[in-house]
């Protein structure tokens, strides 16, 4: 019985199968605690040495269990100890990355082409007076674009800024021509909002003022933006307009050839020369600061557009409403692209 006890103990590979050799042989019933139990049934003189030889048998199998036991525990540990080992040259997870916003990469590749053109970049204020908004910019109080219906006020009397013009009017104030700059920037509309239209877009808005600054300065510039966006081959066309702060007035549109099929006219943006009532407004608003004026006997181009319709159109997004709506399955698409 011994032997074959060691036997299984050697062969059990697990702690659950020793625990089922230790019950089968030292166990309440188990084979040597029977044999023990049935000592009482031996003559008195054979008792003695058959105790002491079971005895013996049962510290030898006990021994080897505890033996194998520590054995099986420490592979257990060990077992355990590899799987939650970290392996410190193994790559590491992948971190998700942020991205640009579609409208950033449109602004940085408008900006790009302005500045290789000299251009200065500025920024101004969202909430705005009216008299920078709309009065020194020539639109008169009666101009439909005063309306409750397209501006959002403040209690104040002040606003949400419902293009970037009146940066045209602060940069004229603080700085003597001649300058080329370039704003950036929200602005907000109080209307409805659907695929095309949202309460808050943005804009690029261009200003040029020097001596003899012309029409034709105005149409080559914004070509050189065309060419800069849609590859040496782009169009552009202007077209008549009325702007309450530029006269001549312009529409413009660039015909681009859309590698994502139908090619058409894209309506950009509007256009013009800088109205006499505009640089006498800002002469009129620097002299009040102590400043000389000199706008007088200059001219000037300036133009604004949005990022919004030049993105919809480049990555094929259908709804304005997209860009803001932090969904990150339309945002996700431009993780990474930081280019
Ligand atoms: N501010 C105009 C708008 O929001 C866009 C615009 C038109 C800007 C003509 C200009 C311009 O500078 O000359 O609709």
């Amino acid at each position: 019985m011994q032997d074959t006890a060691l036997q299984d103990i050697r062969s059990a590979e697990t702690l659950e199968a020793l625990q089922a050799v230790k019950t089968k042989y030292v166990g309440k019933s188990g084979l040597v605690t029977k044999e023990l139990g049935s000592l009482g049934k031996l003559p008195p003189e054979e008792r003695k040495a058959r105790g002491a030889e079971i005895n013996a048998v049962r510290a030898a199998i006990q021994a080897a269990l505890d033996e194998r036991e520590s054995v099986l525990k420490r592979a257990a540990l060990d077992a355990r100890l590899q799987s939650e080992a970290i392996d410190v040259t193994l790559p590491g997870l992948p971190l998700p990355t942020g991205g640009l916003h579609p409208i950033n990469r449109v602004y940085d590749d408008l900006i790009a082409i302005y500045r290789r053109l000299g251009y200065h970049v500025v920024e101004g204020p969202e909430v705005e007076d009216e008299h920078h908004n709309f009065e020194a910019l020539n639109v008169p109080w009666y101009h439909p674009a005063r309306d409750l219906q397209d501006t959002f006020w403040l209690e104040d009397g002040r606003l949400l800024r419902t293009h970037t013009s009146p940066m045209q009017v602060r940069y004229m104030v603080e700085h003597e021509p001649p300058f080329k700059i370039v704003v950036r920037g929200k602005v907000y509309r109080y209307e409805a909002t659907d695929a095309t239209h949202e309460s808050m877009f943005h804009q690029l808005e261009g200003l040029v003022v020097g001596e003899r600054v012309s029409m034709s300065d105005l149409k080559g510039t914004i070509a050189e933006m065309a060419r800069g966006l849609y590859g040496p081959s782009a169009r552009v066309r202007f077209q008549p307009s009325y702007y309450p702060f530029v006269e001549p007035g312009a529409d413009f549109a660039v015909y681009w050839d859309n590698p994502r099929g139908e090619s058409k006219w894209l309506e950009l943006g509007g256009s013009g020369m800088v109205h006499p009532n505009v640089f006498k407004a800002v002469d009129d608003l620097r002299e009040a600061a102590g400043k000389p004026r000199v706008y007088e006997g200059l001219t000037g181009f300036a133009f604004g557009l949005g990022p919004e319709r030049i993105a919809m159109l480049k990555y094929g997004i259908p709804d304005i409403r997209y860009f803001y709506a932090n969904d990150p399955r339309v945002i996700g698409q431009f993780r990474g692209e930081l280019g």
